[in-house]
């Protein structure tokens, strides 16, 4: 199938590790160029090498947080001065701590609603005023099941991410004249560090070990085991391709079947 991807230029944002990385590298395989940030630089630098090295495709990074709206604002201007354009922008931070409502302080509820909401703000003010110059554009974010079945002890994620789909399909309904869509993915349990640092947060409270955690949560899923941070790359790189055109508003679970409602 033909993405029209080739020759793209994609700002894919916390993409070092997990389902950022897989995203990044699944684009650059279709001759996508690439922006790409983190905080840390050793396995941002990997990315960008590996993407460079298999795909030839030009990589530019930047080490910084999501979090801060004028590095984002820089980040979206710089990618712009280097490539000439910004065609797709995937929002993705890490994600808050597991932790019972009681748990949680005022500290942590505000850096959530900055990492997994505020940011996905900035980068759409950032990059949809340069989509609209060229009447093209995909903004996708990147969520979590949680916007649809909240997930126990994940009562940040659940509460703060919901409002990406308020923010997603307003989007959508304003820069559709622009021929820009926006839609939402939402992972389900994925094979990532972010799946290793919830089973030690739950070996602490339930005494399971990593892997029996990791057995419990895949029996709930239909297909039986978690997602490959690939699988969750593959539909964001369909999203983005021209091949999904007349998609937008939307948010795509991909989940194995975990979400039970219609
Ligand atoms: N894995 C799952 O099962 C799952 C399920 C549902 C939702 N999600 C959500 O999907 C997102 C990605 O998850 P993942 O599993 O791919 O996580 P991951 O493997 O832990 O990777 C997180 C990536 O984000 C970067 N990052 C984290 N915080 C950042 C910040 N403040 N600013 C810039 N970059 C940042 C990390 O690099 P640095 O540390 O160097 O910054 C790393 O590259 C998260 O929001 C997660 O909650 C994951």
């Amino acid at each position: 199938m033909e993405t029209g991807l080739r020759n793209r230029v994609a700002i894919i944002a916390a993409s070092s590790k997990g389902i950022g990385r897989a995203t990044a590298l699944a684009l650059a395989s279709e001759g996508t160029h690439l922006a790409l940030c983190a905080r840390n630089a050793n396995a941002l630098d990997q990315v960008a090498e590996e993407a460079r090295h298999l795909h030839g495709v030009e990589v530019y990074t930047e080490t910084f947080d999501v979090a801060e709206d004028d590095r984002v604002r820089q980040f979206a201007d710089a990618v712009h001065g280097r490539f000439g354009n910004i065609d797709i922008c995937v929002t993705n931070a890490g994600g808050p701590p597991a932790k019972s409502f009681a748990e949680t302080t005022m500290a942590e509820w505000d850096r959530a609603y900055q990492l997994n909401l505020r940011s996905i703000v900035s980068f759409a003010q950032a990059v949809l005023p340069y989509m609209q110059q060229r009447r093209w554009g995909r903004l996708i974010t990147i969520t979590s099941i949680a916007v649809k079945q909240p997930v126990p002890e994940l009562i940040l994620s659940n509460s703060v991410r919901t409002g990406v789909l308020g923010l997603v399909r307003s989007l959508a309904t304003q820069y559709g004249p622009d021929n820009i869509t926006i839609n939402n993915v939402g992972p389900g349990y994925t094979a990532t560090d972010r799946v290793k640092e919830l089973a030690q947060t739950n070996a602490q409270t339930s005494g399971r070990s990593a892997s029996e955690y990791e057995s419990e949560v895949a029996k709930d899923i239909p297909l039986g085991r978690l997602a490959k941070p690939e699988e969750v790359a593959d539909v964001i790189v369909w999203l983005a391709s021209e091949r999904a055109s007349y998609i937008t508003g939307q948010t795509i679970l991909v989940d194995g079947g975990l979400y039970r409602g219609l």
